[in-house]
């Protein structure tokens, strides 16, 4: 018999049946991989009669790991053995090295191997250890574009520290929130509107600017819900195409017509990650006519240095018809508690507040928004995660072949054939199919932990491979 740790043997049949050598050895107990009479000075046996180079059912490999961990728990020291050889009683040291000493079970097998080299278990052996231990790893989420960090530690405890008084209503005008963003952003209260997720204050300025038959200019692909708020408010959508993902003003400008009401912006634009300049934003601005709003979408403009991207809250405080709005669903990550808010010229914010509902963000979300604002560390490593991925990300899919759009936000847009989401769904990742954002030919993919990041990179790079493979001619 072979002693693969100090309270773990394995052997032959003739090994267990030999008295006198258990005894030597200090064996208590037996898990027999074949019909056996129990030995002499033998306390406990489990007794399973299992064929040679078979696949183990996985009820088998339970049973015997539990009977080994609790013997060798309880101070006993064990003989594994079977009828022939070694082989089956190996592949069961092997899945108890791993099973509760987490060794990986090549590592297990080479410790089994060590002990006596002749140990060689039958391959379909191993594969029904592989079998019974292969856990699926968890999906890894990346179509949100969600903070992969989690909630500021910050507005948990906000939260934490108000749950007792749930049963109150909310402060109906959000004050104190309303209050901080207003100091901090350096504008009247009167300009900040608050939303249940700023698709609540998208929603709410296409209602407050367009009347049936007005039309809103939209480029594409960008963020569903500029249409469909368009659609809802009775508006028509006028589509502008983004060569290259790039915002073209002059395309927008051309496009304006005397029904035009509203230009919806984001920057950086979902999903393209492409932002507006500031030459751009003032090109655009001249170019507007009086009667025309344009919302600044900017629920990812954490993720941008201040310095790189147009300044929207400027043409605010210069009183142009321009609305910035923000979400704390991103960089601040409170995407559940739907949080959103936006600046104006203070005539615009009240026609735009005057359609939401009193409550409309509620306690938790105010509270929490709150000390999310002054949580600079989480935002910090949120930026800092954020920027190297980014980059890291985009090297990869460079180097593997593939086409994106270069991204400015947490997220990137990749060019790929229409299944290629469902087979990373398959996968166990996540991404976003584009067919509703307007373009069907790509996937986004969010920018996550580097673990979740590599995951994806490396499946996709498989499934990249596994299409050129096919679509080699087969006859050359
Ligand atoms: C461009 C853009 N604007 C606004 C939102 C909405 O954010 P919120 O969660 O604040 O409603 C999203 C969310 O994905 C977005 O991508």
């Amino acid at each position: 018999m072979y002693f693969v740790t100090p309270y773990l043997a394995v052997g032959r049949r003739a090994d267990a049946e030999d008295a006198e050598n258990l005894a030597a050895h200090g064996i208590k107990s037996i898990l027999s991989l074949c019909a056996l009479v129990r030995p002499d000075g033998i306390a406990r046996q489990l007794s399973m009669d299992i064929k040679d180079r078979a696949a183990l059912p996985a009820e088998f490999i339970g049973e015997a790991m539990g009977f080994l961990n609790a013997q060798i728990q309880a101070g006993r020291k064990v003989l594994v053995h079977c009828e022939m050889g070694i082989s089956r009683s190996a592949s069961i040291a092997v899945g108890y090295l791993h099973g509760f000493h987490g060794m990986p079970l090549e590592q297990a097998l080479a410790k089994v191997r060590e002990a006596n080299p002749m140990a060689d278990p039958h391959p379909l052996l191993l594969e029904s250890m592989r079998n019974y231990f292969y856990r699926p790893a968890e999906a890894v989420d990346l179509s949100g574009n969600e903070n992969p960090l989690g909630p500021s530690t910050l507005a948990v405890a906000a939260i934490n520290g108000a749950v007792a008084r749930l049963h109150r209503y909310p402060d109906k005008d959000a004050s104190a929130l309303r209050d901080k963003l207003a100091a901090r952003l350096g504008v009247a209260v009167e300009q900040i509107i608050l939303g249940n997720g700023s698709c609540e204050l998208i929603d709410h300025l296409a209602r407050a600017c367009l009347s049936p038959g007005d039309e809103a200019i939209i480029p594409l692909p960008s963020f569903p819900v500029y249409r469909s708020a368009t659609r809802a408010a009775g508006g028509t959508v006028v589509p502008v195409p983004m060569p290259e993902g790039a915002y073209c003003v002059e395309g927008i400008l051309e496009k304006i017509t005397p029904h035009t009401r509203l230009v919806m912006i984001g920057s950086p634009n979902n999903p393209t990650g492409t932002i507006l300049g500031e030459t751009e934003l003032q090109q655009l601005v001249d170019g507007l006519p009086e009667q025309v709003w344009l919302l600044v979408d900017e629920a990812y403009r954490d993720y941008v240095d201040a310095a790189e991207i147009a300044d929207a809250m400027a043409w605010v405080a210069k009183g142009k018809n321009v609305i910035v709005m923000r979400s704390f669903s991103k960089a601040y990550g409170l995407a559940g508690l739907r949080i959103g808010y936006g600046i104006a010229p203070a005539w615009i914010a009240r026609a735009i507040d005057r359609l939401r509902q009193n409550y409309n963000t509620n306690s938790m979300a105010q509270l929490a928004a709150a000390a999310a604002l002054d949580d600079a560390a989480h935002l910090a490593r949120t930026r800092a995660n954020n920027a190297s991925e980014l980059q890291r990300v985009q090297r990869r899919l460079s180097e593997m072949g593939a086409s994106y759009i270069p991204s400015r936000a947490n997220f990137v847009l990749v060019q790929a054939e229409s299944d290629i989401a469902e087979r990373l769904d398959r996968a166990g990742i996540k991404v976003k199919d584009m067919a509703r954002f307007g373009a069907p030919e790509y996937f986004r993919v969010s920018i996550g932990l580097p673990e979740e990041n590599t995951r994806f990179l490396d499946e996709f790079e498989n499934i990249l491979q596994e299409s050129r493979e096919i679509s080699q001619p087969v006859f050359a």
